[in-house]
């Protein structure tokens, strides 16, 4: 069971633009990796079930891009927000990459599951795996010999209960929210900056583009994540401490 977090807490929302000052590729816009690929062929059960290998390739290539990369400066100022606030901050992220950990956050809700763990199509076993490169693809499980596939939210899967839970639990009691680097326009990630305007909270979008959720925020910074971060840190902390915060 999950545990609300506290009055007068950050709940933050990030997507693959704040790894995109890290050499990540994003998944929309000019450059966006789904723009040479269609969703279905690598996202999605139905690609799983006709060609195993090709989903596999699209993976590999994330992982093998991922390995190279270092967080930069917005996972790092996420992760001092996280140590100054403590109890007061959940950080919810839509990138599968692993670089907020890399960065010292300590306790991240990945909704859309990791590149860096892999299940078992046939006994469900779920185990991290950082090879890279895999020496076969697609790797199999070692206790039942079955496939293994990422564990990753394809489209048209549901998010980890639990784990969506917990990021709508923060999004709707937390002081202010942070969308940091997404489109906003997969669900239900997107739905959780609503959520939060919806309970009252100040929403803070960093983002060189408009988006769908810049409606609901109050403040906004037009710019990459990276160059702005340590301003937008001390910023959240003046407004968690001060008479807004709630
Ligand atoms: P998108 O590629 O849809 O959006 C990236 C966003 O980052 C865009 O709005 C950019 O304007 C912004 N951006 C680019 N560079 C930035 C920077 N340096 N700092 C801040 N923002 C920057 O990525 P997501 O919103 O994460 O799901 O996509 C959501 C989901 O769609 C992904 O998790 C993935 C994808 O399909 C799955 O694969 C399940």
């Amino acid at each position: 069971m999950s545990v609300a977090p506290p009055r007068g807490s950050v709940a933050v929302l990030t997507g693959a633009g704040i790894s995109a000052e890290s050499g990540l590729s994003t998944f929309r816009g000019a450059g966006g990796l789904w723009e040479g690929h269609r969703v279905e062929e690598v996202a999605h059960p139905s690609a799983w079930a006709r060609d195993p290998v090709t989903v596999w390739r699209f993976y590999e290539a994330r992982r093998v891009q991922a390995a190279a990369c270092a967080p930069n400066k917005g996972h790092l100022g996420l992760a001092r927000l996280e140590r100054r606030l403590g109890g007061r901050f959940t950080l919810a992220t839509q990138n599968v990459d692993g670089l907020h950990g890399q960065a010292g956050s300590a306790n991240v809700l990945e909704l859309h599951g990791s590149l860096w763990r892999v299940r078992c199509t046939a006994c469900g076993r779920e185990e991290e795996n950082r090879t890279v490169p895999l020496p076969v693809l697609p790797p199999r499980c070692a206790a039942c010999g079955g496939l293994q596939r990422p564990a990753i939210v394809w489209f048209g899967e549901v998010l980890p209960e639990d784990v969506f839970t917990a990021a709508m639990e923060a999004a709707s009691r937390c002081a202010l929210f942070l969308i940091v680097g997404t489109s906003a326009v997969v669900q239900p990630a997107a739905s959780l900056a609503v959520i939060a305007a919806d309970g009252g909270a100040q929403v803070w979008e960093i983002n060189p583009d408009e988006t769908p959720a810049t409606g609901v925020c109050d403040r906004i910074w037009r710019a990459p994540a990276g160059e702005v971060m340590d301003d937008v840190v001390e910023e959240a902390i003046r407004w968690v401490s001060g008479a807004g915060s709630r």
